[in-house]
């Protein structure tokens, strides 16, 4: 396959992964690396943005997004895994792009007012949280990214990533190809208590779970509320569980699920088995990878660093030509 074109995503180091992230996020990365020449990066600093006051946590949560990356099924074969802050062209591509942003560009990006008012008790409304698109931009251009994959809720930062690429080329001359947005489905995951499965609510089923934890977490999930009784019918479409059923389970199983709860055929404990049971056997190879690398964390540390490297080789160019063009 020619791999003419590149992709680049970032996931930044809150925690452990969840369902939400490999059916909304990875397993399109592991997809791509086939078709694409792939760079995918821990984004630290972003993490920082908003994590400041608990800084000292990112390193360990990078170790786990690392090890969960690994496990699940991205290659460093395939793909450049690296660190975003190990990687410092990225700091300067970021303040070369701050140059040429007017403020207001900034200002309207509906996530700053959003994730300050979600966010309270962080004190973001910060210099370099303002800065949050800046830097995904800074990311994409430097690897000169032709597509990004990303959910809805980052499509307000790509139309400005590409904005301030059309700018930056024309001001200096072109040197960045205009990213591309590939909005990637992303189901809609509820977690154990029925809200949106979210490291924040703390309610996510985690890639790393056990099969008992995630046999516990699900068994005690609410149902369809309306489904009182086994001999009530219930509706899948009001179902918390059966979200997982929609990104987990096959499609002639699935149907057989929706008719099963609504007349009434099949109880709650059994469609929550066919679940677990699903879960427990598809991250089954994926334990088995996460225990080799947590007994070795040097081993998933060294092949960041093989990653860091082979980013920092292209940033170096990229970084060269954007001085030239600058005329510094
Ligand atoms: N902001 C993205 C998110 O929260 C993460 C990210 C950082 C990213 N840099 C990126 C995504 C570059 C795509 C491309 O999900
Ligand atoms: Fe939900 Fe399944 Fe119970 Fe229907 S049978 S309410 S889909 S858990």
């Amino acid at each position: 396959m020619e791999k003419n074109k590149t992709v680049l995503s970032g996931m930044r180091p809150t925690g452990p992964l969840h369902l939400g992230h490999l059916a909304g996020a990875l397993r399109n990365w592991i997809k791509f690396q086939d078709e694409y020449q792939c760079y995918y990066s821990i984004v630290t600093w972003h993490a920082l943005s908003s994590e400041y006051q608990n800084s000292r946590a990112i390193k360990k949560n990078t170790f786990e997004v690392a090890a969960d990356w690994l496990s699940i099924g991205l290659d460093p074969q395939k793909s450049t895994l690296f660190i975003q802050s190990e990687v410092k062209e990225h700091a300067e591509l970021h303040l070369l792009l701050s140059m040429i942003i007017p403020l207001p560009w900034l200002q309207r990006v509906p996530t700053f007012k959003e994730m300050q008012k979600e966010l309270k008790e962080k004190e973001i409304n910060t210099y370099g949280f303002l800065g949050y698109p800046v830097l995904q931009t800074a990311d994409i251009l430097m690897y000169k990214a032709n597509v990004v994959p990303v959910g809805e809720d980052q499509a307000y930062h790509l139309e400005l990533a590409r904005e301030i690429t059309r700018r930056f080329n024309r001001l200096f001359g072109k040197v960045f190809p205009e990213p591309q947005m590939m909005l990637t489905e992303v189901p809609k995951l509820a977690g154990t208590d029925g809200r949106k499965m979210s490291k924040s609510f703390n309610n996510s089923i985690n890639l790393k779970d056990s099969p008992e934890e995630i046999q516990d977490k699900i068994s005690t999930m609410m149902t369809d509320t309306k489904r009182k009784r086994r001999k009530d019918p219930g509706n899948p479409d009001d179902c918390p569980v059966f979200t997982l059923h929609k990104a987990f389970v096959s499609k002639t199983k699935r149907e057989e699920i929706i008719r099963g709860c609504r007349n009434a055929g099949i109880g709650c404990v059994d469609c929550k088995q066919v679940i677990i049971d699903t879960l427990i056997k598809e991250l089954s190879s994926f334990r088995k990878k996460r225990k080799i690398y947590e007994k070795n964390p040097d081993l998933v540390w060294e092949i960041l660093e093989q990653g860091n490297l082979k980013a920092r080789e292209k940033a170096r160019a990229t970084m060269e030509e954007v001085r030239n063009k600058i005329g510094f």
